[in-house]
């Protein structure tokens, strides 16, 4: 099928673990077939662990001073989660989309130079209540997607598989926040919808419950910072700039459920909105 105007882009955002990765691409050809492409996003959490730890290397995270916490890059694990990406995560997600008849091409941002990402100089991290400076750390901040590319393979009825690494502004391959690459790319394609979808229900009011879910969580101010929430702070964070660069629709939601993507953009899961400076998403409380 012949896409010829690529509008109405869905931007889905599979994580690592917890996912029904065949529900998902199921979801993606029923979309697909209603004439709306999707971009799917991944990341490997438990893959880049996995693999980190035959290759003898522990897996580390630290935390930003204003809550952020991030896997922990130096070079020997830039280059083990290129290849769990690389060669577990994708993989799997391109066997499932072919299998139903959905044409899919698997990408990193280092394919066609797709994302740039400007290097962090020097990570202020919080260590065991210490601050420190990591000087090897090889992660980055997204500064430009290439929408062209996308759109050329959107237009031609070909779903994109994307993840991490980018390049920095040297060419050197640096990681990225998943999160973060699926807000910029949603942004870039003046996506219709964001869908993150993860191993919690949605965003809940207490991580340790379950049933907390929270329908709508209200983004604004200079802090969406959850203290001790994991990976969550920086999807709020993605949420915001996609919200903030003018995506009409993101939403947080299982990733376990019989037809995920549908079931998200029904209204299922968090559906996250941008207010002035008044509301956030402080005083959740986030242990993860
Ligand atoms: N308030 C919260 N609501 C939902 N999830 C939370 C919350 N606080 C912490 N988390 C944790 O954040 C995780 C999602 O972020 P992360 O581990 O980075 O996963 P991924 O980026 O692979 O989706 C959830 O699996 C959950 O354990
Ligand atoms: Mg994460």
């Amino acid at each position: 099928v012949l896409t010829p105007e690529v509008a109405g882009v869905i931007v889905v955002k599979c994580s690592g673990s917890g996912i029904d990765r065949q529900a998902v691409c199921d979801d993606v050809a029923r979309l697909r077939a209603r004439g709306e492409p999707v971009v799917l996003v991944h990341g490997g959490g438990s893959e880049i662990d996995e693999l980190l730890g035959a290759l003898g290397h522990e897996p580390e995270y630290y935390t930003s001073p204003s809550g952020v916490t991030s896997r922990r890059s130096t070079a020997p694990v830039v280059d083990a989660m290129t290849m769990a990406l690389t060669g577990r995560v994708k993989p799997s997600f391109l066997r499932h989309l072919l299998a139903c008849d959905v044409p899919a091409v698997g990408l990193t941002g280092i394919d066609g130079g797709l994302l740039r990402a400007r290097r962090k100089p020097a990570v202020r991290a919080v260590v065991g209540g210490r601050r420190l400076s990591l000087r090897d750390e090889l992660s980055g901040r997204i500064t430009r997607v290439d929408g062209g590319l996308l759109r050329s393979l959107l237009r031609v009825g070909i779903t994109p598989v994307l993840s991490p690494p980018a390049l920095d502004e040297h060419g050197e391959v640096v990681n990225v926040n998943a999160d973060r690459v699926a807000a910029a790319v949603a942004v870039a394609l003046g996506a219709r919808a964001l869908v993150f979808l993860a191993s919690v229900a949605g965003v809940l009011a207490d991580v340790r419950v379950p049933a907390s879910l929270l329908p709508v969580v209200t983004l604004g101010g200079p802090r969406v910072a959850m203290p001790g929430s994991g990976g969550m702070t920086a999807k709020l964070l993605a949420c915001r700039e996609a919200l903030e660069g003018g995506v009409g629709e993101v939403r947080v939601a299982c990733g376990e459920n019989r037809s995920p993507v549908l079931a998200a953009l029904a209204g299922g899961g968090t559906s996250m909105v941008l207010q002035g400076e008044t509301a956030s998403v402080e005083g959740v409380d986030g242990h993860g």
